[in-house]
């Protein structure tokens, strides 16, 4: 049977957690689910026999533990970049490891993680899916509070312009969603009280879908994803 080796970076909660239930229903898959919180990891996915695991923290040392976890894996077919470290502060106040930990985690995380990927993404084709917010959208409606977290997605989105076009000769492909609101710890942790219009079922499901197939047609790609913000 030719498996889809599918590795989902942010794992233990919210879209990740979805997307790995989501990926693990279809047999062919072989989904690798990387997270720090690895007690959240086996309480959801123990038992699921397509599902591995691994601690995996995108604030130190990415490069050296992706590489760890990759280089036991015969090739990645879908690399999802779906971590995300969000920050709601008033600009006076964030603090100098606001900053850097929003960058470190949302736009350096993803970098290396990819970095450590590359030896091992299946040369007759791979996607890798970066994972983005309409705050990093150019042109969008903006938040306040969220210069450290939504400067940092819109550095994901150049990031993947900028990687799309060095490797354009190649057969892997790098496309970037930036969703709107969908209902989850990290937006209830933000923004109390709102209801998004998605649950992070549902935006797994499109999540789940863009990254089998949507490197057939695209590559390079800002895809904002959005019913909150039209
Ligand atoms: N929900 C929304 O409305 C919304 C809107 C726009 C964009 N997004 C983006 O969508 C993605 C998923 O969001 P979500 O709402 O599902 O967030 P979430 O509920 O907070 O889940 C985030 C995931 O990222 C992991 N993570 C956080 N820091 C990490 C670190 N240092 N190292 C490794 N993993 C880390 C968390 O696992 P551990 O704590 O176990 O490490 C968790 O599994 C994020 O990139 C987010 O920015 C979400």
């Amino acid at each position: 049977m030719n498996k889809k080796t599918i590795v989902i970076v942010g794992a233990s909660r919210g879209i990740g957690a979805e997307l790995v239930k989501l990926f693990a229903q279809n047999e062919k898959h072989r989904v690798i689910a990387l997270s720090r919180n690895t007690s959240e990891m086996q309480r959801q996915f123990e038992g699921i026999d397509n599902v591995d695991f691994y601690s995996f923290d995108l604030s130190k040392n990415v490069f050296q533990q992706a590489t760890s976890v990759f280089s036991d894996l015969q090739k990645i077919d879908v690399l999802i970049n779906n971590a995300g470290y969000l920050v709601n502060k008033p600009f006076p106040e964030l603090t100098e490891e606001d900053l850097q930990k929003s960058y470190q985690v949302n736009v350096i995380g993803v970098i290396e993680t990819v970095q450590a990927a590359l030896p091992t993404l299946n040369a007759k084709g791979a996607h890798i899916v970066n994972i983005s917010s309409m705050g990093g959208y150019q042109g969008t409606v903006k938040f306040a509070g969220l210069t450290a977290y939504s400067t940092s997605k819109a550095a994901v989105c150049s990031f993947t312009e900028l990687f799309a076009e060095e490797y354009k000769e190649s057969t892997i492909k790098m496309n970037c969603l930036c969703l709107g609101a969908a209902q989850t710890e990290m937006l209830e942790e933000a923004f109390p009280g709102y209801q998004a219009p998605v649950s992070a079922e549902k935006m797994a499901e499109f999540i789940a879908d863009f990254a089998l197939k949507g490197h057939q047609w695209m590559n390079g790609k800002i895809i904002p994803v959005s019913l909150s913000t039209p």
